[in-house]
């Protein structure tokens, strides 16, 4: 049989909750198959930076690297814990991941299931995925303050955008889109970012000229919000970058019924490294240790992960059970009945 090594990084707050269940999901999926996932636990986040002062060491960072994929609940304490002011867990723990592992793909798929309390009252078919840039843009870190603290201070936080960067991601988002509806859209703020916009711009004509089949399509970031919530149908395939992204991610799992149903990849499409997968939203502390959060977004993170290992009909057993019980939801669930309830049905 195949051994999978994969690592489990549960984190903090709802963290483990969610990932229980998709743990769950994932012994009733390969029950029958001849796939072996061998696990390993990392105790990582703001309660091991509370505990041990660490956040993330070469030794877990290596030893993480040596997997042959990661799931991950959510990391991050209460936002404004003065404790956690020197711990940089989004920093210092999932960006260094995300940017040690090169997962330039952030895929972000966002789909309205029959039955998901979305909140449009007309909202068509909406199906379509965000590949966000992930190892670029403003989140590199390249910034600076200088005469901190003074009404002289100067904060500069720079978005970096390469040529390597900007071309293999939006590469991979036209390699998606063939496999779709053959649309791609471009949402950046060329009008006032003129730098950077002009690079994607240039590498979306470059490449599409390469897909004369695909459609492509540009739409200015606050432009595209408001699509997200009058006609979010138009979109097949999103290509942006990495702040970008993250924002319209929010919202777009807003408009699919909730931020407790969107799934994320990090993906290395190379292979160099191991990719991570994580529901999109964070540690909700607001929620935490009382069995509300729903898990459908790390199960869904699941299926999206044994679909990159080529695992393809078990990811879609496992979507198909999220999308049975979503049809069939009613009465309030905790987080545990919904993970079990998908596990029975596979
Ligand atoms: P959040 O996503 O944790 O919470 C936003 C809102 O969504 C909250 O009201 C929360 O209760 C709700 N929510 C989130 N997940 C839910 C679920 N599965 N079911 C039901 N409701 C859910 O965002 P935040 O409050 O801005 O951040 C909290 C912490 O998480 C911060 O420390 C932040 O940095 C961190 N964070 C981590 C990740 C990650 O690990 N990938 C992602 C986002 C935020
Ligand atoms: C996400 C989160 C992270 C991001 C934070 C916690 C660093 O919001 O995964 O969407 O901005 O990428
Ligand atoms: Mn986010």
């Amino acid at each position: 049989s195949r051994v999978v090594k994969l690592a489990v990084i549960p984190g903090d707050g709802i963290g483990p909750e969610v990932v229980a269940e998709a743990e769950k999901v994932l012994e009733a999926v390969t029950a029958q198959s001849d796939v072996v996932f061998d696990k390993t636990r990392f105790s990582l986040g703001a309660a091991r930076f509370l505990e041990t002062g660490d956040t993330l060491t070469d030794d877990d960072l290596a030893a993480i690297a040596a997997h042959d994929a990661i799931l991950l609940g959510a990391v991050g304490g209460t936002p404004g814990d003065p404790r956690l002011k020197d711990a940089n867990i989004e920093r210092g723990l999932l960006l260094k991941l995300r940017f040690t592992l090169d997962h330039y793909v952030n895929l972000r798929p966002s789909k309205l299931f029959t039955g998901a309390p979305g909140p449009l009252s007309n909202p068509g078919e909406i199906d379509f995925v965000v590949v966000r840039e992930g190892t670029e843009g403003p989140y590199v870190g390249n910034g600076g303050a200088i005469r901190k603290g003074t009404p002289q201070e100067v904060a500069n936080e720079t978005s970096v955008n390469t040529a390597f960067g900007v071309e293999r991601v939006v590469r991979y988002a036209f390699d998606l889109a063939e496999r779709r509806r053959k649309k791609v859209t471009l949402v950046h703020k060329t009008n006032v970012l003129v730098h950077a916009g002009a690079i994607w711009q240039r590498v979306v004509d470059e490449v599409a000229a390469a897909h004369p089949d695909v459609s492509v399509d540009y739409l200015h970031v606050d432009a595209a919000t408001i699509f997200l919530v009058t006609d979010p149908s138009r979109f097949d395939v999103i290509v942006t970058d990495n702040l970008f992204g993250d924002i319209l991610t929010d919202l777009a799992g807003a408009v699919t019924g909730g931020i407790g149903l969107a799934a994320s990849g990090n993906i290395n499409p190379d292979g160099a490294f191991p990719s991570m997968f994580e529901p999109v939203h964070g540690s909700a502390p607001d929620i935490a240790g009382q069995q509300k959060a729903d898990p459908t977004a790390a199960i869904l993170s699941v299926a999206l992960l044994l679909d990159h290992l080529g695992l393809a009909e078990e990811s879609a057993r496992v979507s198909a059970a999220v999308e049975t019980d979503i049809a069939a939801r009613s009465a309030a669930r905790t987080t545990a009945e919904i993970g079990s309830a998908i596990a029975a049905r596979l």
